[in-house]
């Protein structure tokens, strides 16, 4: 059976890539594919490692039925870009700080989120850190359309 794994990247892994994690994890269940689609997230920085998410980000997830209490912040490590088979970025300095360290022959793993999300005006997912809660339903509308979008490709994935 073809597995297919999924690691969702911000900054600091409390905001961002946490809310992508729950939003993707809760499609996956619902399409019956938890076990073939393995979700995770990291920061690109260390800061928060081992804290939960931002009580905003909680929140503004829970207010959706997304319990994003039990996830825990971690900095992508070396190993990362050998075991998942993409490595999702929000914004463009993820993308260089996730091309700063991973091996050549991964790079092509590394994408925006948003492409997913063709219909979108967005290029990216904003950081909503130093703003207000607006910038966390933003975070949630544009996590639950990428991640649809992110599903319907991985599900041609596991198809070939
Ligand atoms: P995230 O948001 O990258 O979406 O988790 C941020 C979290 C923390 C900081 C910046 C952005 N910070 O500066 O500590």
């Amino acid at each position: 059976m073809k597995k297919v794994s999924v690691c969702f990247v911000c900054l600091g892994n409390i905001c961002r890539s946490p809310t992508a994690e729950a939003v993707m994890r809760r499609l996956v269940d619902e399409a019956g594919l938890s076990a073939r689609v393995l979700v995770d997230s990291a920061g690109t920085g260390n800061w928060h490692a081992g804290e939960a998410p931002d009580e905003r980000a909680q929140r503004a997830g829970g207010q959706r039925g997304y319990d994003l209490a039990p996830l825990r912040a971690r900095q992508i490590a070396g190993a990362d870009f050998g075991r998942f088979d993409l490595i999702v970025a929000m914004d463009d300095a993820n993308v260089s700080a996730l091309q700063a360290v991973c091996p050549a022959a991964e790079r092509d793993k590394i994408r925006l989120l948003m492409e997913f999300a063709p219909g979108s005006d967005a290029r990216v997912v904003a950081d909503p850190y130093f703003g207000g809660d607006r910038g966390f339903e933003m975070v949630l509308d544009q996590c639950e359309a990428a991640c649809a979008g992110l599903l319907a490709a991985l599900r041609t994935q596991l198809a070939d």
